[in-house]
């Protein structure tokens, strides 16, 4: 298969210290053509930044993730408007919310809240997280109205009603191949082909027949296999519309 777009990873990861650069530079002969590769702080935009310098296919984006909230620094909202001035740096994120941890929710929503502020008033589109937070995480979206993509999506059908009615997108990875993914199929079923693209959220979230092993973005094709089946098409027809989105979401 080819055109494969993954719309959602984390290269940085220390999963991948042993091998990154032979995995990142293999892809594209398995039909990979883009990788957005997301931040969860300053260090890991800097780290990712290098390496969307070195590779073509890969972007990436920079953003405070709510589990990774330590270190904020007072300036940082300066510092990601640096980074998002970068060519390959494609969207804030990721951001959002995250209640399965105990980073304290005050922090997290003034963090979250900073930056689609941030987002909108620089006009770039933003990746959410939402872990167990989606009726705060919707209020938030709701409010502030980012082009955004909700990544990794969790919730019901009820919310992707709403998510969609707010012009956003969003995607779907190795779930939706899980024997209990009762929302993922669900969601995948309703959503309509101009709003999905497809993720790893790699190294985690390995698609079946590979859940809990390392994940890296040619699995994207068991994910195309699963919603192909969902929505009866071939998985190249997914791929290549998925692909498509991906590429107008980013503007790349
Ligand atoms: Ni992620």
């Amino acid at each position: 298969m080819e055109n494969i777009f993954d719309a959602h990873a984390h290269y940085d990861d220390k999963w991948f210290d042993e091998d990154r650069d032979s995995i990142i530079s293999a892809l594209p002969e398995s039909g990979v053509v883009g990788v957005v590769s997301n931040a969860t702080d300053l260090k890991t935009a800097e780290f990712l930044q290098g390496y969307a310098e070195k590779y073509p296919h890969i972007y990436f984006t920079a953003g405070f993730h709510p589990e990774c909230l330590d270190d904020v620094p007072t300036d940082y909202l300066d510092k990601l408007e640096r980074f998002l001035e970068h060519p390959k740096c494609v969207a804030l994120g990721e951001i959002g919310l995250d209640y399965h941890w105990d980073t304290p929710r005050d922090l997290q929503k003034r963090i979250f809240e900073e930056q689609l502020i941030l987002a909108n008033k620089l006009n770039v589109p933003v990746i959410i997280h939402d872990r167990e937070a989606h009726q705060d995480t919707m209020d938030y979206l709701k409010k502030y109205k980012p082009k955004g993509l909700v990544h990794c999506f969790s919730g019901s059908v009820e919310m992707l009603k709403e998510v969609l009615k707010l012009g956003m997108s969003i995607s779907l990875g190795g779930v939706v191949t899980f024997k209990n993914a009762r929302h993922s199929v669900e969601c995948a079923e309703y959503v309509p082909m101009d709003r999905l693209m497809l993720e790893t959220d790699a190294p985690y979230l390995s698609p079946v027949p590979f859940r809990g092993q390392r994940n890296d973005s040619r699995n994207i094709v068991y994910v195309a296999e699963k919603i192909g089946e969902i929505k009866g098409m071939t998985p190249q027809q997914v791929l290549d519309i998925t692909t498509e989105n991906a590429r107008k979401f980013y503007g790349i």
